[in-house]
């Protein structure tokens, strides 16, 4: 009997999202689940019962109902006491649940016997856990709604215009801190025309800043800020002033500020001061994205909006729910690529396998067991994080393999080059000429290959294909001329033994062509919509 997945209706105040949509419910359907929606689950997030139920979803009349009828229940905020007691034992919840912060609920929930998935507890240096990623997808939304929030509170264009009535400059946008919600906030605040600038403790992350449309303002003082994964760290007396240093200066200069400062676990770093605030221009608009973690700014008051000095500071903790649509319709197929790895079987039933990194990592309490932190993931992978994606790659080359390679040592590079020349020396001496020459060519070849791609990044192996598909085009043409039958009587025929080698690198060459076309053909296909 397929499992039935149960969606309620957020309890917490001011909670705009739901946990599945109904284009998704269609896609768990296919997975072999049953799907039950509490009534009026997706109307602040504008979607009807009517849509969930052409979906094929059932829709449940009371909370009651749905926490004693599902097996699985997803969920966007973590459960309240309430909607603890309506568990039912067995059953497995998928939510954000911040262990390390809500220990008592996390008593409460293993009492209940119940296996719970933290989707927050998702270990994202896992290049596979991307599709699963729930606080990059809402992460982006409140970046992208930070700029919107900033430009309705904003007097003036974003873009630079002139206009019969006069010229026009661009509003500047300072976004401080460029981690997943700040990166989503240039993109955004570029896109409307804006000059923006950034700065983030973290030196790394300045190409993605270029590449979206920013330009990184650096501080002027030699200290790295990477904590490692892709967090910051906390810094240096002497960089913490050269940086409110450099941020008076920004605050004075920009119309706009946006901050999304913040390092796990750790009280929001104050980098705007209630002097810069007052330095600012009339009209200037801060938007404190760490507000609910004490905020960037000293004037900041959470979860509202406030005048202080002529600048609107906005201390929205609800950024995300203002877009509740959107962020409903990521965090849904979130949750849906981690039930398709939970089911790989595609029959409605669920396996919490232990032995996946992925499922180990979320699974913070299983069958009323607490099973939180989980073991760091045994196989390092690219870094989820965009900021850790671009982090300085050790110098050492690899091959592919997930594992570094070792550069070949020298003594063993002597030892190769002794052996082809002992090689080169029998040979030399026993075959003809032409083959002699033939044989240098593809002994040349061989090594020429080897150190090509042994000494490009596993990351460049695509594109290096197609080059080496043209590389396949020259060996199949030399391989026809071997084939083909002399052109004149004077060219004596080559014999039997070229003939089939020639077969031998027209069929290997073919390979590589076609295949390598095939794999571009793949690649391109994910970036088409
Ligand atoms: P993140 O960890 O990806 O980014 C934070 C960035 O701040 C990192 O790049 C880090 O290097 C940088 N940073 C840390 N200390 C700094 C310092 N002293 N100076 C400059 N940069 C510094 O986090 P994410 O996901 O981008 O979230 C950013 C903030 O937005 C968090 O505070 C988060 O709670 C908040 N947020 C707020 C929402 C709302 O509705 N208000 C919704 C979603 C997120």
């Amino acid at each position: 009997m397929s499992l039935l997945i149960g969606v309620p209706r957020e309890v917490f105040a001011g909670e705009k999202r739901v946990a599945t949509v109904p284009d998704v419910v269609e896609k768990l359907i296919k997975l072999g689940f049953r799907v039950v929606v509490e009534s009026g689950a997706g109307e602040l997030a504008n979607f009807s019962d009517d849509a969930y139920r052409v979906a094929g979803a059932e829709i449940a009349g009371s909370a009651a109902q749905l926490w004693s009828e599902a097996d699985i229940v997803f969920k966007v905020r973590g459960p309240s006491d309430a909607e603890v007691e309506l568990m039912r034992a067995g059953s497995t919840l998928i939510s954000f649940i911040w262990p390390a912060q809500n220990p008592e609920l996390m008593q409460k929930l293993a009492a209940k016997k119940v296996t719970v998935l933290a989707i927050d507890a998702l270990p994202r240096q896992l290049s596979r856990a991307q599709k699963m990623d729930a606080l990059t997808s809402q992460a982006g939304v409140a970046g992208y709604r930070a700029v919107i929030e900033a430009a309705n509170g904003f007097g003036r264009f974003f873009n630079g215009q002139i206009t019969a009535a006069g010229k026009v400059p661009p509003a500047k946008v300072f976004i401080a801190g460029a981690g997943v919600a700040g990166l989503a906030a240039i993109g955004t605040a570029a896109g409307l025309g804006a000059i923006v600038r950034a700065n983030d403790t973290r030196a790394e992350v300045a190409d993605q800043v270029k590449s979206l449309g920013g330009e990184f303002v650096k501080v002027d003082y030699e200290e790295e800020g990477s904590g490692g994964g892709g967090y910051a760290k906390v810094m240096s007396e002497g960089f913490q002033q050269a940086q409110r240093e450099m941020y008076a200066k920004q605050a004075r200069e920009v119309d706009i500020i946006i901050t999304t400062a913040l390092i796990p676990g750790k009280p929001a770093p104050k980098l705007i001061t209630a002097e810069m605030v007052q330095s600012m221009k009339p009209g200037s608009v801060i938007v404190d994205m760490a507000a609910e973690q004490g905020g960037n700014c000293e004037l900041t008051v959470p979860g509202e909006a406030v005048v202080r000095h002529g600048v609107t500071i906005i201390g929205y903790t609800d950024l995300v729910s203002r877009l509740s649509r959107q962020s409903s319709t990521l965090y849904a197929t979130n949750l849906f690529r981690l039930t398709e790895e939970l089911c790989k079987t595609k029959d409605g039933l669920i396996n919490v396998n232990f032995e996946d990194d992925a499922i180990r990592g979320l699974t913070v309490i299983k069958d009323g067991e607490i099973t939180w932190p989980a073991p760091a993931p045994k196989i390092p992978a690219a870094a989820a994080k965009p900021a850790a994606a671009v982090a300085p790659v050790a110098k050492k080359s690899s091959h592919g393999h997930g594992e570094p390679s070792e550069p070949m040592s020298h003594q063993k590079m002597a030892v190769m080059f002794g052996i082809a020349a002992a090689l080169f020396w029998i040979i030399g001496a026993n075959a003809p000429a032409a083959f002699l020459g033939h044989f240098t060519v593809f002994v040349l070849a061989c090594f020429v290959g080897y150190m090509v791609v042994w000494n490009v990044k596993p990351a460049l192996h695509t594109p290096l294909m197609s080059v080496t598909n043209a590389v396949s085009s020259i060996i199949a043409i030399g391989a026809l001329v071997q084939i083909a039958p002399p052109l004149t009587a004077d060219i004596s025929r080559p014999d039997e033994v070229i003939r089939w080698l020639a077969v031998g690198a027209i069929v290997l060459a073919t390979i590589n062509m076609f295949g390598g076309f095939a794999v571009t053909q793949r690649m391109l296909a994910m970036f088409r919509k």
